[in-house]
């Protein structure tokens, strides 16, 4: 007799409801999909990750070897990260953007700004909460919501406009008095959209008159094209009332693995994320605290122009590919990403048949929300030659449908 163990009752007990709340993340499915086609003798491109296929500057590798020997940089740190951290970031922000940051209460270092994202909503969101987030967004602002136990209120982008907020229908919204936070982020994933100064201006006078903490999240601040120079929020906030940023050096300086960041800006809303987050973990080890500061105090801005001019020439390959493999791109200057609407519509069975049949993996617009259906997005932080072996599988498969 067999045994059904697909059938067998869990020893455990069932999982939390917030957990029941939260969708399985978009990426880690696709990754595990890849990762069995892998297996069976495939060999997928990856153009969904945006994760930067280039090193970090070599300043950066001899500072982190130099430091890693030293015995006494391997102990826990501080709860607020490293001093030599916080210092580089606010002299970067004072450089790069003309905005001056106390490092010891506005500056607070991350792992990754994806987890202070998380982290933040647990600070602020409690049950019946409103968090606004746009429609597109990169998933944690949603999810850091439903794990603290709150809702959304989606805030449209507007296609017509740079994929600006619609903060008019926002002002209209009857949930409008419980939203705490407020996410944007530009230059932007998916759509690549990037803003002026002036946008920050409405989103801090109108977080202002409603009580909102504005967050921006700005990991792509130094991934810019054809000439445009990205602004920080801040700079529409030079006192911080009511708003604070979550920089990276994941992209700026091709470090996502060493998950690096800073929140900054306002000081009360820093404090209450420090209180999350120090119950939450111990920060990094110095020696990244140690690299990081070279990376932003160190890397010349020459750096930073030919590592984007290789992005812009691979965002121009795949803009000129798009009409081929039955694609609409939209053009923009900033991020990692190309953004394209399907000529017929269909984003999800455009993506599982390109990843079946072309082996390219590339990401359905519907991951980053509901205006995203009918779009897929491109990651750019993939090798030239494997680029062009991803078009050209493209558009064979493309001609081939
Ligand atoms: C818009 C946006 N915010 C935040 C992150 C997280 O970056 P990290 O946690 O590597 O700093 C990403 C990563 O792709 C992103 O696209």
């Amino acid at each position: 007799m067999t045994t059904n163990t697909s059938q067998t009752v869990s020893t455990l007990p069932p999982v939390g409801d917030r957990l029941r709340r939260l969708p399985p993340y978009g990426f880690a499915i696709v990754g595990q999909k890849i990762a069995e086609m892998n297996a069976a003798g495939k060999d997928v491109i990856r153009l969904d990750v945006g994760s930067p296929d280039m090193p970090p500057p070599d300043h950066v590798l001899e500072t982190l070897r130099q430091s890693v020997l030293d015995p006494t940089k391997h102990g826990y740190g501080s709860y607020r990260g490293h001093k030599v951290f916080r210092e580089a970031v606010a002299a970067y922000y004072q450089r790069r953007f003309g905005v001056k940051l106390d490092e010891s209460k506005e500056v607070l270092p991350l792992i990754g700004s994806k987890e202070g994202i998380v982290n933040l909503a647990q600070a602020y969101v409690d049950h019946g909460d409103e968090v606004i987030v746009p429609d597109l967004n990169y998933p944690a602002y949603s999810m850091g919501t439903i794990m603290a136990g709150g809702e959304t209120i989606i805030m449209r982008l507007d296609p017509n406009n740079g994929f600006r907020p619609d903060l008019k229908s926002l002002r209209e919204h009857p949930d409008l008095p419980k939203a705490k936070l407020l996410w944007v982020n530009y230059p932007n994933n998916p759509t690549g959209a990037v803003v002026d100064l002036n946008l920050y201006e409405d989103l801090v006078t109108f977080c202002r008159e409603n009580r909102i903490l504005l967050c921006s999240d700005n990991p792509y601040m130094e991934i810019v094209f054809d000439g445009y120079t990205a602004p920080s929020a801040l700079q529409a906030d030079p006192d911080k009332t009511c708003t604070v940023e979550f920089m990276s050096l994941s992209k700026t300086y091709n470090m996502a693995g060493w998950r690096l960041g800073a929140c900054v800006g306002n000081r009360e809303a820093i404090d209450a994320l420090l209180v999350i987050k120090s119950n939450i973990d111990s920060g990094h080890f110095r020696s990244i605290y140690d690299a990081g500061a070279a990376a932003l105090n160190d890397t010349p801005q020459g750096w930073i122009d030919q590592r984007n001019a290789i992005y812009q020439a691979r965002r121009d390959k795949l803009l000129a590919v798009c009409p081929q493999i039955g694609l609409s791109p939209v053009r923009t200057s900033g991020s990692m990403y190309v953004w394209a609407k399907v000529k017929d519509g269909d984003d999800q069975s455009y993506v599982i048949s390109a990843l079946e049949q072309a082996l390219v993996s590339i990401t359905a617009g519907e991951m980053y929300g509901y205006a995203g259906r009918g779009y897929v997005r491109f990651s750019i932080g993939i090798a030239d030659e494997r680029l062009d072996e991803a078009v050209e599988r493209l558009k064979g498969w493309y001609q081939r449908r």
